[in-house]
Parts: C-alpha cells; sequence; structure tokens
C-alpha cells in the first residue's frame, strides 16, 4: 500500500470513529400496528444519543410533520394540526406522542426523525405503519352449497364476515385442518359506514370417498383487534360404507393453481381426499 493511502485510510478511520462516538445509535420506533377508531395510541421512539445533546425530535404522519420536540425551545413541545390527529401534550415528551380518539382518516406511515445537537447534527429516521380500524360486530358465517357431498362434485364454502376496515382476514378449516388459502374473494364496500364486507369461497373439487361429515368452519381476524370462529358447517358424506375409497377430481379455471391437500393417512381415509383451488 503507497503512503498517501494509508494516510488516507487513517484519517477516514480517525473522521469514523468521531462519527460513531458521539452520534445516534440504537433507535427503535414502536407504534400500534393497528388500533381502534376512536381509541388513543401512545407512539414511542428510543434512542441512544450517546453522550450528545439532543436538538429535536419531529414526528410525521406520511409527509405531514404533527408533532416537534425542541428541548431549548420554550415551551419544548410544538403541535402542528392536522386533520383527525389530536396530540395529548400533557403525556407526549422527547420519546413519546400519545394521540387522541384517532380517526380512520390518519391511517398511514408514521415517522419519528431525531437529530443530535451540534457539532454533529447527526439525524436518523424510522417509520413504521398504523391502521386505524373498525372492527366486525359478531362472529363470521359459512355456508355451503349442498348439505350433502355428491360423488365427485365440487362442494363451494362460503365465509361471510361482518363488515369491518380494513376487510377482515379469513382462514377455513376443514375436519380441524387450516386450508392454506381459498379459492375467490369478494369485498363489498358499505358507503354509507366507509366499511367492507367481505366474503371468501373455498372450492373443494372431488370431494368423496368419506363416510364421515366434512366439519367446515372459518376464522376471521383484524390484525390482534379482532379474532372469532364461526360455528361449524356439516356436510353429510356420499358413502354410507367405507368401499370406495378416495376419488379424486379436478376442476380447472384459468389463473388458480390446484393443490392437493396433504393430510395423514389416518386423515385420508376419513376425509378422502380433495383438491382445493387456492390463490394468495
Ligand atoms: C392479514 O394477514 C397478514 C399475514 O399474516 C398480515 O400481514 C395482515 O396484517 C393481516 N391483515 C389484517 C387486516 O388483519
Ligand atoms: C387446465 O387449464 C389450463 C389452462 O388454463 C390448460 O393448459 C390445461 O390443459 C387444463 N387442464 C385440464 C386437465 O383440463
Amino acid at each position: 500500500m503507497r503512503f498517501s493511502t494509508c494516510v488516507a485510510l487513517a484519517i477516514l478511520l480517525i473522521f469514523e470513529k468521531i462519527r460513531h462516538t458521539k452520534s445516534l445509535k440504537g433507535m427503535k420506533l414502536t407504534i400500534p400496528r393497528a388500533v381502534r377508531e376512536g381509541h388513543s395510541a401512545t407512539l414511542d421512539c428510543q434512542y441512544d444519543l450517546q453522550g450528545a445533546q439532543l436538538y429535536s425530535v419531529k414526528w410525521y404522519r406520511e409527509n405531514d410533520e404533527f408533532y416537534r420536540y425542541v428541548p431549548k425551545e420554550e415551551p419544548p413541545t410544538r403541535v402542528f394540526t392536522i386533520q383527525g390527529i389530536h396530540v395529548d401534550v400533557s403525556v407526549s415528551d422527547a420519546n413519546k406522542v400519545t394521540l387522541l380518539s384517532v380517526g380512520r382518516d390518519i391511517s398511514g406511515l408514521f415517522q419519528c426523525e431525531v437529530s443530535a445537537d451540534a457539532p454533529s447534527f447527526h439525524t436518523d429516521v424510522r417509520s413504521a405503519p398504523m391502521t386505524v380500524a373498525v372492527v366486525p360486530v359478531g362472529i363470521p358465517l359459512v355456508t355451503v352449497d349442498k348439505t350433502g357431498l355428491e360423488h365427485g362434485r365440487p362442494l363451494i364454502a362460503d365465509c361471510h364476515v361482518p363488515p369491518s376496515h380494513p376487510a377482515s382476514n379469513v382462514t377455513f378449516f376443514v375436519n380441524d385442518e387450516k386450508v392454506p388459502g381459498y379459492t375467490s374473494e369478494q369485498i363489498t364496500p358499505l358507503a354509507d359506514q366507509s366499511l367492507e364486507q367481505k366474503t371468501a369461497r373455498l372450492e373443494l373439487s372431488g370431494v368423496g370417498g368419506s363416510w364421515e361429515p366434512l366439519r367446515i368452519t372459518c376464522e376471521a381476524s383484524l390484525f390482534k383487534l379482532y379474532r372469532a370462529r364461526s360455528l361449524e358447517v356439516q356436510v353429510k358424506p356420499d358413502t354410507p360404507h367405507p368401499a370406495s375409497v378416495l376419488l379424486m377430481g379436478e376442476r380447472n379455471s384459468s389463473g388458480a393453481r390446484t393443490n392437493l391437500m396433504l393430510m395423514p393417512p389416518s386423515r385420508l381415509v376419513s376425509l378422502g381426499v380433495f383438491l382445493v383451488k387456492v390463490f394468495f
């Protein structure tokens, strides 16, 4: 290595050292992924200034600043008016900001920006999404298109979720086994309440060879705010005696993938083999 290169490297290392000894580290933003409409939410931003002085903490929703904390100013807190955001200054400080009675229109990306004071003015940001949600009232409902299996004919099960915002997640269970995905979904906006009503559809093709009822349930969830299971729907078997086992069929439609559900042999015997068209 040439001498000049060594010197340049050494200088670089020294600068790096200075930059790192008094700068921002370990920044961590903790905000609820989802909060119920009308409730309050506390957003938390932790950081380590490593001995440097704090210059400012600024909070943004998308690109709009709504709260600023500058310890050198009197008072140190400043609130900027944004539709739907009401900061409770009495419980907001250099690390956290509390929003009262959140409105649905403030869902979006929230960002915390911290700056160290002179000489470094090192600035760092973290952001995370927060959704203001309206949870479903009641439990989901499963309906099926036939009450008994018909040898090799498809069975259609629909899971109707009470209105929510945003639309809920749905998971089907067949004989207590979780089904990976489902065939299609329909989300109907209820304009007057700004809610979404979701119906998820599971098409089971070539169901047959079973002499026990097929038991179907679905579960709806909305982030960690809501989770509810439907009542069980039973579909009568098509085979009264265990003679004809394992009938397989396949229905085709463009774009849909066909997945074979894998189950332990004992289950295959009781359930028959069926194919599920799923999308993710
Ligand atoms: C639905 O599930 C996905 C995957 O687990 C999750 O990332 C998402 O937040 C959920 N959405 C709702 C509305 O619960
Ligand atoms: C299923 O559909 C695809 C195209 O959508 C076609 O290429 C394929 O041959 C079809 N399979 C059967 C068994 O009909």
